[in-house]
């Protein structure tokens, strides 16, 4: 049977899932948000808020669960023999950034809906018209954040296959 908590050389099943349940989420909410941003019309719009914002509340409630995982339960495995020291320091800031990020992209996501009222037109309420969501200044900040988000995605990832089909070792199947 999978072990809930970590060992020594690879994550326990519960970082597993949280890992590529936040993963899958993620470009799901850089996909819809890049489409919303982009839609020609309100109701098209409104029907991809519909799925990002909920998309993004469980994107938060997972990061609160991996921190608190983290905090009280378990431990990470050790770094792999053989990391050069600066790889494993560049792979934690590029790790902490990308939580800092997620949670900057919730805190502005959700002042852009509390301040604009965008609510009742996401949520298909009749008659309710859409909001121009660039009047409000949260706007700005998850604009930069979805494209800093994407650079980090593109560093991790591509450090994660680097790791598993160059130096050919076990950084992505200890996460699998
Ligand atoms: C990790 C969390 C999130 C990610 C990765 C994300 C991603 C994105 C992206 C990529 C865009 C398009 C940005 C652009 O084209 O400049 C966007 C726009 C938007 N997001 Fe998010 N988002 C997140 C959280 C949220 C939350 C929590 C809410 C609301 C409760 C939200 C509401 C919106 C809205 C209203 C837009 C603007 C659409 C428009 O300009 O028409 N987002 N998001």
């Amino acid at each position: 049977m999978a072990r809930l908590k970590s060992s020594s050389d690879r994550y326990g099943s519960v970082a597993v899932w949280v890992h590529w349940l936040s993963a899958l989420l993620i470009v799901v909410l850089l996909v819809t948000g890049f489409r919303a941003a982009n839609a020609p019309d309100a109701l098209g719009k409104a029907a991809l808020l519909r799925a990002h914002v909920p998309a993004a509340i469980a994107v938060l409630l997972l990061t609160a669960m991996r921190i608190l995982w983290w905090w009280r339960f378990d431990s990470k495995p050790m770094p792999l023999a053989g990391l050069p020291p600066w790889q494993a320091g560049l792979a934690r800031i590029v790790h902490v950034t990308m939580l800092v990020t997620v949670v900057g992209m919730v805190a502005s996501g959700i002042g852009m809906m509390v301040l604009s009222g965008a609510g009742p037109a996401v949520f298909g309420a009749p008659g309710a018209v859409m909001p121009d969501f660039h009047e409000f200044l949260p706007r700005r900040p998850h604009g930069l954040g979805a494209r800093l988000m994407v650079a980090l995605l593109a560093l991790h990832a591509g450090a994660a296959l680097y790791h598993h089909f160059v130096r050919r070792d076990a950084t992505l199947k200890r996460m699998w």
